[in-house]
């Protein structure tokens, strides 16, 4: 299992550091949350703070954007270099000219579905992609409840992948922790996206992401 820390949870006032800590600690990827105030009723973090934050990593970027204007967004977040960029298939009117987009720029494209959304709705466009990232919390706030329903969405997206593109990788985001990592894996999870269980650990960001490396 891959590990992505989610830096929404990080203290920013000691963002730097935050990242060197969960990069030394095992992160396999550093997932940055992007909310325009529009898609979703919160607002991160823009292009300075991010540049900021590749500076000091050591991981990818796994740019996860939250926004009405998706194609403004991927213009203003692709010289950071991050590893994927991921939108939301909800908020897509022309997905795959966004995708074909995304890579041109020599990023690997991601699309993201919502607790609602079927994995039938990207059918036609997982050859096309590297990575679907299924919210397993309504996108915006870090720290909720895991909806569970996300087990069998994913059993049945892994069935369309294995047979349309096997090298997609299926992320998982949001309420990952301790309590659901196993069945994750069970379902055919290759990445977790993990908050506030990262950050919150007792113990510290090293053994927290080892935890979760099933
Ligand atoms: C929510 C974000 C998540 C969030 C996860 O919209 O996409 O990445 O940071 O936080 P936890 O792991 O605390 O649920
Ligand atoms: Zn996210």
């Amino acid at each position: 299992m891959l590990v992505a820390p989610s830096i929404l949870s990080a203290d920013f006032g000691r963002l730097n550091e935050e990242v060197m800590a969960i990069c030394d600690g095992g992160a396999d990827l550093i997932h940055v949350d992007v909310m325009d105030g529009h898609f979703v009723p919160n607002l991160t973090i823009g292009p300075l703070v991010v540049s900021s934050v590749a500076k000091v990593a050591t991981k990818p970027l796994d740019i996860h954007l939250m926004v009405e204007n998706n194609s403004f967004f991927v213009d203003i977040f692709a010289p950071l270099k991050p590893k994927y960029i991921s939108f939301h298939i909800e908020e897509e009117k022309h997905p795959l000219r966004l995708i074909q987009k995304i890579r041109s720029l020599g990023i690997s494209p991601a699309i993201v579905l919502n607790p609602h959304t079927p994995p039938e709705a990207i059918e036609f466009l997982l050859e096309d992609i590297d990575m679907v990232l299924l919210m397993s919390v309504n996108p915006g706030f870090g720290g909720q409840k895991f909806i569970a329903s996300v087990v069998e969405k994913t059993k049945r997206l892994k069935k369309m992948i294995e047979a349309q593109n096997p090298s997609c990788l299926i992320e998982v985001d949001g309420g990952v922790g301790i309590k659901n990592i196993e069945i994750l894996k069970e379902a055919g999870v290759d990445v977790v996206v993990a908050g506030s269980y990262v950050f919150g650990h007792i113990e510290g960001y090293k053994y927290a992401i080892e935890s979760l490396k099933v």
